[in-house]
């Protein structure tokens, strides 16, 4: 049967209106179609980052060039896998998240990356105001807010050597394709969901 009319097929449907109704035989149902668009995230989250492709919101390079050049620097600079994933989707959310983008793609990583990696993204855009708060009105300091977190001073590393340096449009990264095999793998290892953590205890 082709993956189409597997999903139309009603026999892969619960078949509750309320989840009170909900049996273990409908949950059966959900967590094996779980799993298979779980598996899908890698696709999902790429097509989503060629969103970024042709975006160049005033800047030199495109989004995409962007993310593909902080993701090379980072890991020409011998970054782990985490890491360079990490930056590679940094920005990511600039489609949905107009005014909040670092906060959608540390949401998208956060089950995959370590505590820090995940701080990291989820406050860059407070650490890359420093190199350009101060020409827009604001403050470019406000990253001393965040002078009492053990992460700070990794924070700051990567808006300086990686995130506010990915602007050179000579600079040769990576294509897409080289960190495909790279956000697979990252992305196979659930080490934070509730989700996961179920779905694994069910499997067992
Ligand atoms: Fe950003
Ligand atoms: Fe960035």
């Amino acid at each position: 049967m082709s993956e189409t009319a597997t999903i139309l097929d009603p026999a892969h449907r619960a078949k509750f209106s309320a989840m009170t109704e909900g049996t273990q035989e409908d949950w059966a149902i959900i967590a094996n179609e779980y799993r298979g668009f779980a598996t899908g995230l890698p696709d999902r989250v790429l097509k989503h980052l060629r969103l970024l492709d042709g975006d160049f919101g005033g800047f030199p390079i495109d989004r995409m060039q962007h993310s593909l050049q902080t993701a090379t620097r980072a890991h020409r600079d011998g970054r782990d896998e985490q890491y360079v994933v990490m930056a590679l989707l940094h920005d990511i959310g600039d489609t949905l998240g107009s005014y909040n983008h670092p906060d959608v793609a540390a949401a998208i990583i956060k089950p995959f990356v370590s505590d820090e990696i995940h701080w990291i993204c989820a406050n860059h855009g407070a650490f890359q105001g420093y190199y350009y708060f101060h020409y827009i009105g604001g403050d470019r300091n406000i990253r001393d807010n965040f002078r009492g977190s053990p992460y700070f001073d990794a924070c700051a590393e990567f808006c300086e050597k990686y995130d506010q340096a990915a602007f050179d449009a000579d600079y040769q990264s990576e294509p897409l394709e080289f960190f495909e095999p790279m956000l697979r793998r990252v992305m196979a290892r659930p080490i934070n969901s509730m989700y996961a953590k179920a779905a694994e205890a069910q499997a067992a």
